[in-house]
């Protein structure tokens, strides 16, 4: 493969991207290897930390392959305390992390958005606005999604699942909660108000094919996207999609197809932020170091309180570290270091792609 080529190639037909998903063996390491190079061209080496704080499991919705479905009644529900979360984010703060990401299920309650609205408003005033601040809480009315903005939340994660909408339509219950069109109109709401927007797929879906993954990508660079956070479908046993846990690829092509959708993704979108997911993890131990080699460079270090950490039970094998997260992220640096790349702390490490998209947007009114 040649790398000055694909470093600053524009322009993508889906063959072309089909063709660079479907490498294997030393073509693929080749493929990482370009990803990486692409990365350190266009974003830099260094791995941006987010402070992850799984603020309720309590959720409206009922997706079929998410283990805190609504219908799932074998999760003890929480929400945390707002002392817990200010905690939590205070500990971000103290390490230096620069930014953390408040998620939960999705609820739509004016109860839901104030607590939210309070808890940006307090994080940011004892951080003295220094504290980044990404929500990822789902489908919310465009005046919720402003609300939170005005106080100061600017980046939003929203995953897609699937731009298929007949995949997106297998996997979600057929209700008005649950609809293909809200989710685009929401990450269009999202990016007009102004936030840097992510989305994501998951990998290894029940009948999902490398064309669809391919189409995931062109809709990421046709929508003009920011960040994105994606990774391998992972069985959950109490969930209807768990019925289909033998119709799926193997969960070691599955991590692999993760790690080649990062490094196509970094080469076709530049200079994007990418996360390496925790479900990466959930497969191997060094997951997320894989997924920096491939192209990521954001992790999101679990922050949540443990005494709710346990009830975030999304998927199988989830990652619960017993030792410190600090412990932990000086040996995962020092694994990062041998492939080149450094956690950076005291910065939010915002997507490079939003300042572009901004700029641009200011020239073209000019
Ligand atoms: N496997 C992998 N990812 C999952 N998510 C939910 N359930 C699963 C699963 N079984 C992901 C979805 C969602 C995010 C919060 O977690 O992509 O957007």
């Amino acid at each position: 493969m040649n790398y000055q080529y694909l470093r600053d190639k524009r322009e993508w037909s889906s063959e072309e991207i089909v063709s660079l998903l479907a490498s294997e063996g030393d073509t693929m390491q080749q493929l990482f290897d370009i990803a990486s190079e692409v990365k350190f061209h266009y974003a830099g080496n260094k791995v941006y930390l987010r402070g992850l704080i799984e603020y309720s499991n309590i959720c409206a919705k009922d997706c079929f392959y998410c283990g805190i479905r609504k219908s799932n009644q074998e999760v003890r529900r929480y929400v945390l305390s707002e002392e817990e979360v200010l905690n939590a984010a205070r500990f971000a703060y103290e390490q230096n992390y620069a930014s953390i990401v408040i998620q939960a299920g999705e609820l739509e309650s004016p109860s839901f958005t104030r607590k939210i609205s309070q808890l940006v408003r307090k994080i940011k005033d004892f951080s003295n606005g220094e504290l980044g601040i990404t929500l990822s809480l789902g489908e919310q009315k465009k005046e919720t999604f402003r609300e939170w903005f005005e106080l100061g939340a600017h980046r939003y994660l929203l995953r897609i699942e699937s731009t298929n909408p007949i995949l997106f339509s297998a996997i979600h219950p057929d209700t008005s909660l649950h609809r293909f069109d809200r989710r685009l109109q929401a990450l269009s709401d999202l990016k007009e108000i102004g936030y840097q927007t992510g989305t994501g797929v998951m990998i290894g879906l029940p009948g999902q094919k490398i064309e669809d993954l391919a189409s995931d990508i062109q809709f990421f660079l046709d929508f003009d996207i920011d960040m994105i956070g994606m990774g391998p479908y992972l069985e959950h046993e109490h969930t209807p999609m768990f019925a289909q846990r033998n119709e799926l690829i193997s969960m070691a092509d599955r991590f692999e197809l993760t790690l080649k959708m990062i490094a196509v993704c970094r080469i076709v979108l530049k200079d994007i932020n990418i996360a390496s997911a925790t479900a990466l993890q959930a497969i191997h131990p060094e997951g997320r170091e894989h997924g920096i080699a491939a192209g990521a460079n954001v992790i999101m270090p679990n922050i949540t309180p443990d005494r709710a950490k346990a009830n975030y039970y999304l998927y199988e094998n989830k990652p619960m570290f017993k030792e410190g997260v600090q412990k932990h992220l000086i040996e995962l640096n020092r694994r990062l270091v041998a492939s080149g790349n450094e956690i950076a702390y005291g910065t939010w490490g915002d997507s490079l792609h939003f300042a572009q998209r901004l700029n641009s947007k200011r020239a073209n009114n000019d």
